[in-house]
């Protein structure tokens, strides 16, 4: 197998750092249009390295077994594969290998913890014995904010709608961040507070630390999404102070399909299940079943075995660069994204213009063209940045945009590939005329 530990680290402010890690990532040497790609959509699925491309099929070639079952060398060599890509995603987010949970990825994840209230307060209502702690009556508050994208957003409004519960939100400045002056929406009733780390439209990072403390002090549970904080920075869910949390392999340079839930050791023990079947049940007669302990118990069915086999090696990749690397790279091409953008003629920022507030996305109105057209141009550059709404209806509402245009970074984007980006979209409004709309 390919792997990139007796490399030496990367430097990613070094041209030869940044040609290291970029030529480990075949798509770069593609053409698009005739240009050589530039891929600035990381934070919709980034790019994946040959090691995790190798490591996933280095599992086909190698075990191709069902992980769990059956006692065989292949099916056992398959389970440690599997499992010990467990251990390589909770050592990266600083938990322990029982806390994390599979799923098929992290919207999944946020459902898991949102149908097990739902499922608490059903049996609860039933006259059956559920967890208070998961349990909703009618009245109680789930609190989110305005950045939230969908799947943080509509599994609670799901849930408040069937539980009789209320959902609030804490709302946004007008440059995109939480508005710590709406934190008192945190109240006596909330039970939940589910809110993102770093949003994947403006970029900004939440304050997690206030949010927390408001949430403890009420003894709400927090759950964090994560998506676009674990690929960008280094994270340690235990030190957020966080109960849940949710990211996905696809955005940190692992396989499609696959995502993680971190939770709690206590509170997982006591949650129930979302999808029952096989691989997660002890005893089964015709009538009932037991359930296995956390985190099978939330595993059921054939798992996601090869892709979570290369999400170590993800992980891998990541650790072999340095988490503190990535995020100053992030930031240092987050900040290089908005000086130049300052100079473009019709731009509307979407988010803060401090480059210390956020990190790995820009998100922009291009005035008097629709996102999709200048997407249009940008591509035929060859510059890949995705355009829409990017699953955040509400936040682009209430930053006044249908709409908007996002570029995305990741630690083999170069500065270079931010210029060229800056310079396509320079033409832009010039290649549409100032009437276009
Ligand atoms: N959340 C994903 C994105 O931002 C879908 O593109």
């Amino acid at each position: 197998m390919i792997t990139s530990s007796g490399r030496p680290r990367p430097d990613l402010t070094s041209e030869a750092g940044l040609a290291a890690v970029r030529s480990d990532f075949p798509i770069l040497e593609r053409t698009v249009r005739g240009k050589p790609l530039v891929y600035l959509d990381s934070g919709a699925t980034s790019l994946r390295p040959e090691q995790v491309v190798e490591a996933e099929s280095h599992f086909y070639r190698e075990y191709n077994a069902a992980v769990h079952r059956g006692a065989h060398a292949l099916a056992e060599e398959a389970t440690d594969a599997y499992e010990g890509g467990r251990a390589a995603i909770a050592r990266f987010v600083g938990a322990s290998f029982d806390e994390v949970v599979i799923t098929r990825n992290a919207t999944e994840a946020l459902n898991l913890v949102a149908y097990a209230h739902l499922n608490s307060t059903l049996d609860h209502r039933a006259g059956g014995s559920a967890d208070p702690r998961f349990v909703l009556a009618e009245g109680d508050e789930i609190v989110v904010t305005e950045a939230e994208h969908h799947a943080n957003l509509v599994p609670w409004q799901e849930l408040a709608r069937r539980t009789g519960a209320r959902l609030k939100w804490l709302g946004l400045t007008d440059d995109g961040r939480i508005d710590m002056e709406t934190l008192d929406v945190i109240g006596e009733k909330t039970r939940i507070v589910a809110f993102t780390h770093i949003s994947n439209v403006t970029g900004a990072i939440s304050p997690v630390a206030q949010i927390v403390q408001a949430a403890r002090g009420v003894g709400a549970t927090v759950v964090l999404d994560a998506c676009q904080s674990v690929p960008h920075i280094p994270v340690n869910l235990r030190d957020l102070g966080v109960d849940f949390a949710a990211f996905s392999a696809h955005k940190m340079f692992g396989p499609t399909g696959v995502g993680a839930l971190w939770g709690r050791q206590d509170l997982l023990d006591a949650m129930p299940p979302f999808l029952t079947g096989g691989s997660m049940v002890e005893v089964v007669t015709m009538e009932s079943a037991t359930f296995l302990p956390p985190p099978a118990r939330f595993e059921a069915g054939s798992q996601a075995t090869a892709q979570v086999a290369a999400w170590a090696a993800a992980v891998e990749y990541l650790e072999w660069i340095g988490m503190d690397q990535v995020a100053a790279h992030d930031h240092a091409l987050t900040a290089r994204a908005l000086e130049g953008l300052a100079q473009v003629e019709g731009i509307r920022l979407l988010g803060p213009p401090d480059a210390h507030e956020r990190i790995g996305a820009v998100s922009f109105v291009v005035d008097g063209v629709h996102p999709h057209d200048a997407s249009q141009v940008l591509d035929n550059l060859g510059i890949a940045v995705r355009v829409g709404h990017h699953c955040a209806q509400p936040v682009h509402r209430r930053l006044g945009a249908q709409s908007s245009v996002r570029a995305s970074f990741g630690p083999y984007t170069t500065p270079a590939e931010v210029d060229a980006f800056l310079e396509g979209l320079a033409t832009v409004r010039p290649f549409f005329g100032a009437s276009h709309g």
